[in-house]
């Protein structure tokens, strides 16, 4: 978590920073800061809440310097507060620094430097590390960098830092481990940031530094070593992300605009992937891995979150058509078990972000155990890629409402060509059926264009909901995912406490709180499990509870008995989560909407979640 921006150049650097901090304001929101260096010396403004109160608080203010630091914070060390917020300076008061990440041995580190007669003005971790930074850089009569090196050399933890020194307005210096951290290449300029957001409309050229790399950036010069010493060289890669992406575009919201570019960003995830004529899928990224693949014991799934969701629909699809046996196991757990894993397993570690440390850890874990690991994630050049065996990435573009949407169902495509591309290896599935499949498939995008027409009804049911205290979310087969994932987006966004449950479960105990203010939402769709369905609804409905239903286009039966439905088009089984999926997130976009509820970026949470 925690948004970081810096730039040295010839530009003007508050504006630049500004910008680019809101753009990273998904990683976190409750306060901001920004350091600078211009004609007077180092001025610091720093602010609690959005970056937008940063801005006005420090309107009328001298902003000047080309040289800057700035922060958007997600608290863990100390409360959201003026004087906990990035940038934090040394003991001096020369040296400032912006941190994401955490210094897990801070409070041994901070008891040596306050018997060295170190003052702290925060709660922070961060405050810990740009003390010692400058009692090596003023003791061992090193350079900055090489101070800052050293330092790093004695915290534990995870980091991204930019270090700015009041006395030396011509560098910065730039670390990460664990965290991530971008450079951007320009003439007699640099950026840095958590992501390439902030970058890609001054430059396309930009570095990925690598765990535990330190930079020395100067206008014109760049230098990278390994925190050991060793200098590398750095590898310059082309940005490929659309700037028209990371704006509204004429929506109130991001999450909203996110649900309607649900047609194309699964459009682009399977371009190039899927050849419905010849029944044929084509995964580039794990292609390597064909002949292993025919004969893996098992695969376990590993992600967080919406992430997770999207496993369990995987789940069910990998198991269904190419008959490998699939554990979803959520991060967070499987990293502290001591699970049985072999070099026959295959593990998908999927994320958006690419970031999330739980999955991060339990990639490490796996790969240490001899498994193969696949990455499923959304954010080019994030971590995660870099640390699996192959991947398939998701191409949903950019996803800035913390809320996530296409991610979501871009995961569950990418899944599907997985179940799919094994099948066909496997010999599971024949040249017919997956003619079949994949033409359907194709047609997807069309479908949820279809199912997106449904938002003004969708509207008008949110009011009736909108101040419910509780939901119920039910869903079997790969429904019961879909409730989840529901369940998940109502909560998050609109503070409604929501459960999703498999439906056949009710009656095992969630029974009990169903009563006449209850909402019920059922994923009622023609599949396998419709029959059952229908009788959960009437186990609903004789207990008074308000149902609302996801059926089928022309449904007659689950009309009769529910309070309200939304219809989306027919498909089989195999797609049913991708269109599901759609009205849900309508319908949590516009409770929380109505209930005023801040949607992009609602309370307590990050897009990017780098701690543990
Ligand atoms: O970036 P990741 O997919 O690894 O993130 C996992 C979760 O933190 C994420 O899905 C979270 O649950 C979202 N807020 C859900 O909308």
């Amino acid at each position: 978590m925690c948004g970081i921006v810096g730039y040295i150049g010839f530009r003007e650097a508050w504006p630049l920073v500004i910008k680019g901090l809101k753009r990273l304001e998904y990683r976190g929101y409750d306060s901001a800061g920004i350091a600078l260096i211009g004609d007077s010396g180092l001025n610091i403004y720093k602010k609690a809440g959005k970056v937008s109160e940063l801005e006005n608080f420090s309107v009328g203010k001298n902003l000047s310097g080309t040289i800057g630091i700035g922060h958007t914070r997600w608290a863990t060390h100390g409360a959201p507060s003026d004087r906990n917020s990035h940038p934090h300076t040394s003991n001096s008061g020369t040296l400032s620094i912006i941190h994401n990440g955490i210094i897990e041995n801070y409070a041994t580190l901070k008891e040596e430097l306050l018997k060295r007669g170190h003052f702290f003005n925060s709660d922070t971790d961060t405050e810990v590390l740009i003390h010692l930074i400058e009692e090596i850089y003023k003791n061992d009569d090193v350079d900055l960098l090489e101070a800052v090196r050293l330092a790093l050399n004695e915290v534990t933890g995870a980091y991204a830092i930019v270090v700015m020194d009041q006395n030396q307005p011509d560098q910065l210096i730039a670390a990460r481990k664990g965290s991530p951290m971008v450079i951007g290449v320009g003439e007699d300029e640099y950026f840095i940031a958590s992501d390439a957001t902030p970058i890609v409309e001054y430059t396309k050229n930009v570095i990925y530094l690598n765990d535990n790399e330190i930079a020395f950036v100067k206008r014109d010069e760049l230098l990278i070593k390994r925190l050991d010493n060793v200098v590398q060289t750095p590898y310059i890669q082309e940005l490929e992300i659309q700037l028209e992406l990371l704006e509204k575009g004429g929506f109130d919201h991001f999450m909203l605009k996110e649900i309607y570019e649900q047609p194309r960003s699964i459009r682009d995830c399977m371009r190039g992937r899927i050849y419905p004529n010849e029944g044929f899928v084509q995964l580039g990224g794990i292609k390597e891995y064909a002949e292993k693949l025919k004969n893996i014991d098992r695969i376990i799934i590993v992600a967080c979150g919406t992430s997770w969701h999207a496993g369990l629909v995987g789940e069910y699809l990998i198991e269904e058509y190419a008959r490998i046996p699939v554990e979803v196991e959520y991060a967070s757990e499987f990293r502290y078990r001591n699970p049985i894993i072999t070099e026959k397993d295959v593990v998908i570690a999927i994320s958006q972000s690419g970031e999330t440390a739980d999955t991060m850890a339990a990639i490490e874990m796996a790969k240490e155990k001899g498994a193969t690991i696949f990455g499923v994630c959304n954010v080019v050049g994030s971590s995660i890629p870099r640390l699996t065996h192959a991947g398939v990435y998701t191409h949903a573009g950019p996803e800035i409402g913390v809320a996530s949407t296409k991610a979501f169902t871009a995961q569950v495509t990418v899944l599907t060509l997985i179940a799919f591309y094994m099948a066909q290896q496997k010999g599971t599935i024949t040249k017919a059926k997956m003619v079949e499949l994949l033409t359907e498939l194709d047609l997807i995008p069309e479908k949820i264009q279809r199912a997106l027409e449904s938002n003004d009804l969708i509207k008008e049911i949110a009011a009736k909901f909108k101040d419910s205290r509780n939901c119920l979310f039910l869903g079997r087969g790969s429904g019961f995912p879909v409730a989840l994932e529901g369940a998940l987006k109502l909560k998050e966004i609109s503070y409604i406490h929501a459960e999703g449950y498999p439906a056949a479960e009710m009656k095992h105990g969630p029974i009990a709180l169903i009563d006449e203010e209850m909402p019920v939402v059922v994923i009622a769709t023609k599949n396998s499990s419709y029959e059952k369905v229908i009788s959960n609804i009437q186990e609903v409905k004789a207990r008074k509870g308000i149902v609302l239903a996801i059926v089928t286009e022309g449904d007659t039966e689950v009309k009769k008995m529910a309070d309200y439905v939304i219809e989306i088009p027919d498909a089989s089984e195999a797609f049913l989560p991708l269109l599901a999926t759609i009205p849900l997130q309508l319908l949590s976009y516009h409770i929380a909407v109505l209930r005023d509820c801040n949607v992009d970026q609602p309370r307590n949470l990050a897009k990017s979640v780098t701690v543990e």
